[in-house]
């Protein structure tokens, strides 16, 4: 074991870190660097095994010490996400269950949420569909800042709603959530004043030359057909059936969004711009997926 009782939180950490750097990984499921990881694992095991505060200076028992070498074992030998290895996943500053029955969440779209998607919306949405909702983080951040909406979280996977349920409970949000298997808009009913959607985008081949890491999520979230884009496109040819007048869609299309502009070069796609990082995510409106012919 690479701990003992004698070191201190920060030398603990110190040494995850370098375990961590050297063991070839892929941060990008809730870090991105091997210190800020190694912080993650540590801190939550030392919250969770009861401590009232938490400094650099403390030390750490011999049951804590085993927890934390476990996990840092499996991060390192079979390159699980820390997110599943810890049961939980941070978006929109919010916690969030995860398994390995939905994928990480990511998104960007967390950055529009913290701003009550200011400038996208002109009203707070009192009705939102999150389209392909997987642990239900989308949906269930934006009845977190909308606290008047009503918001239904679909999904094709019973698993993912599964996910999305313990989750709604955890926020508090049941009585303003309705969980829909569907897949994509076929068991979907009424129109909403926003549908946000980040459904699978991967194509095939860049699938395959994803890290290891990826292949702990379902294949489900990420692959979609014809390069990724598939899947996003049926939305695009649907969504207005399911908007208000008003409504908008913001749907995340990721790296695939140079693809999905060179098919459509004429179409009204505003590409939103993110200050923490991320690309990818458009936003129409009503009018316009009304008009264009996807
Ligand atoms: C990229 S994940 C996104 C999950 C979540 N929105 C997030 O941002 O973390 C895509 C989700 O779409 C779901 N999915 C895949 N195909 C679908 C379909 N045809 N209809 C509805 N959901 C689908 C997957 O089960 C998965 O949960």
């Amino acid at each position: 074991m690479l701990f003992n009782t004698h070191q201190t939180l920060k030398q603990i950490v110190t040494l995850a870190s370098k375990e961590l750097e050297q063991a070839d990984l892929f941060f990008g499921h809730g870090t991105d660097n091997p210190w800020d990881e190694a912080c993650w694992l540590v801190e939550t095991l030392v919250q969770r095994s009861g401590a009232k505060q938490i400094d650099a200076e403390m030390k750490l028992d011999e049951v804590v010490l085993e927890q934390i070498q476990s996990l840092l074992s499996k991060r390192s030998n079979e390159k699980i996400p820390l997110a599943y290895l810890l049961n939980e996943a941070w978006f929109a500053d919010l916690p969030f269950y995860v398994d390995e029955k939905v994928i990480i969440p990511r998104s960007p779209i967390a950055e529009l949420i913290k701003n009550c998607f200011k400038s996208i919306v002109k009203q707070e949405p009192k009705t939102i569909l999150d389209l392909c909702c997987g642990s239900g983080c989308i949906g269930l951040a934006s009845a977190m800042v909308f606290p008047e909406s009503t918001v239904v979280l679909a999904d094709l996977s019973v698993e993912a709603l599964q996910v999305a349920a313990i989750n709604s409970e955890k926020l508090e949000l049941r009585s303003r959530v309705t969980l829909q298997p569907s897949d994509l808009f076929t068991d979907i009913e009424g129109c909403f004043d926003l549908i946000v959607s980040n459904p699978p985008y991967v194509g095939e081949h860049e699938y395959l030359n994803l890290p290891d890491e990826y292949k702990h999520e379902p294949a489900l979230a990420l692959l979609s057909e014809h390069n990724g884009l598939a899947i996003p496109i049926e939305i695009l040819r649907q969504a207005a059936n399911y908007l208000n007048e008003d409504g908008i869609l913001l749907l995340e299309v990721g790296n695939s969004w140079q693809a999905l502009a060179d098919i459509y070069p004429d179409a009204p796609f505003l590409w939103l711009e993110f200050e923490n990082g991320g690309e990818g995510i458009l936003a129409l409106s009503y009018m316009q997926l009304r008009h264009y012919k996807f």
